[in-house]
């Protein structure tokens, strides 16, 4: 029984919940406390690695702000946004209509709305493995479960149809696609897509296309998965955070496909959007911007990343016991170390920390086996810190093969 006294209990569900590239950070205030200087390689954030945010968009907000528009606005967000969204999706082949468009404090809510509108308590996602985290915690609040399917580092980190068609199951209710992909960086080419849609269109399942670095394939844009299929039961999700060098002003969208098969989960979507009021205001000005203004600063910022991903593949796969899969697209690699007997990825990962100071996140945080060696990098400090990074990993690499 509780008395005056007693703490105050969490909820069971917060036991389920992990989100690894944050809950590491709390390891690295520990060894900053001793005194040693911690590079954060954690977080996928450019903004923290001197990239700014393109001045029209700063202006947007800032305009908006001083033009008074400081209120809530409607649920799905301002009409100008949602016509924006809906205009740049038709250039990229998907005719979608605005009142099929959300604007959402970031993908990350969009994916929970969407989540908790379609999916009920023990019913299961088909996640990828490995994931970016996101899916699993809003799934552990949702108390549904996540399936995963595998992703071969063997061919590139796609996506293994013949494990995804042994993981369904009759619960299963939606499709997570991470395309261009968190960890891994990969792209899915076009015949690969087209086989993953006919999966989900013969399965009755909802693909959530999470496409936050559709603009950074080092090629140049990827096509949305939904141009490739304009009738199939897709939502797709974008948002300033990546492409648009903006995290922090937690503003995406979402686009309900525009078959019919999605009117009841866009109405339920919507439902759920009226509890939540409106995402930040004078953000969703900027998403106008954004998206009917100049892009140029992707150029350079494209040219940045593959420079940097050419010497982090580069470097890691010189190091003995080491290997990473080129990525195509973003600011992540996938390195594999080869683990002593009995070690896993954590203690690389913490040890790694403790030794030298350098944070990256263990693939268990991701999904993957914890004995399978991986770890994330996030690459976005400039190249001569990649480089001095990458030399103090390959020592700590050394000293941990020999423990
Ligand atoms: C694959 C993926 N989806 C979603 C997000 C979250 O994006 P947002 O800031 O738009 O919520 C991230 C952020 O790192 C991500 O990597």
């Amino acid at each position: 029984m509780s008395t005056a006294t007693t703490p105050i209990r969490a909820a069971n569900r917060v036991h389920r919940f992990t989100y690894a590239i944050r809950q590491v950070v709390a390891e690295a205030k520990k060894v900053e406390a001793t005194g040693m200087t911690v590079r954060y390689l954690n977080i996928g954030d450019p903004n923290a690695f001197g990239f700014v945010t393109p001045p029209h968009l700063i202006e947007a907000v800032a305009r908006a702000m001083r033009d008074g528009h400081n209120g809530y606005t409607a649920s799905a967000g301002i009409l100008p946004a949602r016509e924006a969204a809906a205009a740049d999706f038709s250039a990229r082949g998907v005719e979608v209509s605005p009142d099929r468009v959300l604007i959402t404090s970031g993908t990350s809510e969009g994916i929970e709305l969407a989540l908790t509108a379609l999916v009920d308590e023990g019913d299961d996602v088909l996640v990828p493995s490995p994931t970016y985290p996101l899916y699993t915690a809003v799934l552990a609040k949702i108390g549904a479960t996540p399936v995963y399917y595998r992703t071969d580092p063997s061919r590139g980190w796609l996506p293994d149809l013949d494990h995804m068609a042994r993981a369904v199951t009759a619960k299963t209710r939606a499709l997570v696609l991470i395309d261009p992909n968190n960890p891994t960086g990969a792209i899915y080419p076009e015949a690969l897509r087209r086989q993953l849609i006919d999966f989900a269109l013969t399965r009755g399942l909802v693909i959530l296309a999470d496409e936050v670095y559709g603009d950074l394939g080092f090629d140049g844009p990827v096509p949305p998965m939904a141009a490739l299929a304009p009738d199939a039961p897709i939502i797709s999700y974008s948002s300033l955070s990546k492409a648009y060098l903006a995290p922090g002003w937690r503003a995406g969208w979402m686009a309900v496909g525009a078959t019919p098969r999605l009117d009841e989960a866009l109405a339920a979507i919507k439902k759920l959007a009226d509890g939540r009021l409106c995402s930040p205001g004078p953000m969703q000005y900027a998403v106008t911007a954004a998206l009917t203004g100049d892009r140029s600063h992707q150029v350079a910022f494209r040219k940045e990343l593959k420079l940097r991903s050419d010497l982090t593949v580069a470097r890691f796969n010189a190091m003995p016991g080491m290997n990473v899969v080129a990525p195509q697209a973003a600011f992540y690699a996938m390195p594999q170390v080869a683990l002593p007997p009995g070690r896993t990825d954590e203690d690389f990962v913490l040890g790694l920390l403790r030794a030298r100071g350098i944070l990256v996140v263990h693939g268990s945080g991701f999904g993957l086996p914890a004995d399978g060696g991986y770890f994330r990098v996030v690459f976005l400090a400039s190249p001569a810190e990649l480089a001095s990074i990458y030399d103090d990993v390959a020592d700590f690499a050394r000293e941990f093969a020999q423990a």
